[in-house]
């Protein structure tokens, strides 16, 4: 089999592995997955192993911590192209862990790259995040807007970014940067549990399931249309595609480049509310609280270099993120 048929994807487990994962086993695709399950289940990995057993392939390993074992998986895998999706990503944890985050994020990174280049593999694909940008930066946030994190985990995915393109530049690996702003509802076949995050639709998931009473709202006087914070939300089947595009930009002339994954439409969390209302049929009780430090008002990207260079464009509408979130858990 044509390596670029084999892929090795860090955290695998996860929500967004997971689902790559079972999309890339029906394209054919020969999967190696890692994870450590800090964030996921094994019943997961256990689902995926029973519907592929002869192309999937998992080892339980933590990258942050060296050792002989990823370099050997690596040797033996040969694989064409590292989906690196591994990382711890609460935002608010993040300060409070904040040498648990630099370890588990940047060094897990370091190790993964230090493994590679023992071997043939040279090229990456990392998932980083909105939570690049800096405060200032103004709707639509477009690639080379300027970066400053608010939070560790932010500073954690700079750090990473900085470091695979100056790899890149002295021509020891290829590399895309796929910044996702919020992801969200479920891949097709992937009804598979995942953890609770502490995200917006996890914490309106909680209401709907009746695990709590209210949705705390974290501030209603931001300057946006209804006053609550505006996020950029895109469906996690059009991150899965955004990915398999990236891989054949890998493929082809990249060195490294970064994309914003989004939507282009700033959705407030009212209007979030409102559409999963819709959805379930009833209401959702909600709590207005003071806004949480740091909180930016809005946040958008601007899509045009994914639309233009990556041939990629967002297909799925809000009411259906909303009405594919309620088929998980
Ligand atoms: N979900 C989003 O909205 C979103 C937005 C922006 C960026 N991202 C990024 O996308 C990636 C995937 O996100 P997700 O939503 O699937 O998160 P997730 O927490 O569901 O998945 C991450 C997986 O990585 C594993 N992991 C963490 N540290 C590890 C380590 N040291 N060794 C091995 N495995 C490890 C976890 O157990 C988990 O299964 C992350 O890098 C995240 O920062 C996600």
């Amino acid at each position: 089999m044509k390596n670029t048929k084999r892929i090795l994807v860090t955290g695998a487990a996860g929500s967004i592995g997971s689902a790559f994962i079972l999309k890339a086993l029906e394209k054919n695709f020969s999967i190696l997955g890692i994870d450590n399950f800090s964030n996921s289940h094994e019943k997961t990995i256990e689902a995926i192993t029973s519907l592929y057993p002869d192309r999937f392939i998992f080892e339980e390993l933590d990258i942050s911590k060296r050792g002989e074992g990823l370099t050997s998986l690596l040797k033996r895998f040969q694989p064409g192209a590292i989906l690196h999706l591994a990382s711890l990503k609460s935002v608010a944890k993040s300060d409070e862990f904040s040498t648990l985050y630099w370890r588990n994020n940047l060094l897990g990174t370091i190790n993964l790259i230090d493994s590679m280049s023992h071997t043939e593999c040279k090229k990456i694909l990392f998932s980083s995040s909105a939570a690049v940008y800096d405060q200032k930066s103004h709707n639509p946030i477009s690639e080379d807007s300027h970066l400053d994190a608010l939070s560790t985990y932010g500073k954690t995915k700079i750090a990473i970014e900085k470091l695979l393109t100056r790899l890149s530049q002295l021509n020891k690996i290829k590399a895309v940067i796929l910044r996702y702003f919020n992801v969200i509802g479920t891949y097709k076949l992937n009804q598979l549990e995942t953890k609770g995050d502490g995200s917006l639709i996890s914490n309106i998931q909680n209401v709907i399931q009746e695990k709590e009473k209210t949705l705390e709202i974290y501030g209603n006087t931001f300057q946006t249309k209804d006053g609550t914070a505006e996020r950029d939300f895109v469906h996690i089947a059009d991150v899965i595609e955004v990915n398999f595009k990236a891989i054949e930009f890998l493929n082809g002339v990249a060195t490294c480049s970064v994309f914003n994954v989004g939507t282009g439409t700033a959705t407030s969390v009212l209007k979030m509310v409102a559409t999963f209302e819709e959805v379930i049929g009833r209401k959702i009780g909600v709590q207005i609280k003071r806004p949480r430090d740091n909180e930016l008002p809005s946040s958008c990207a601007n899509i045009e270099k994914a639309k233009n260079e990556l041939k990629w464009t967002p297909s799925k509408s809000l009411s259906q993120m909303c009405e594919d979130s309620c088929r998980i858990r």
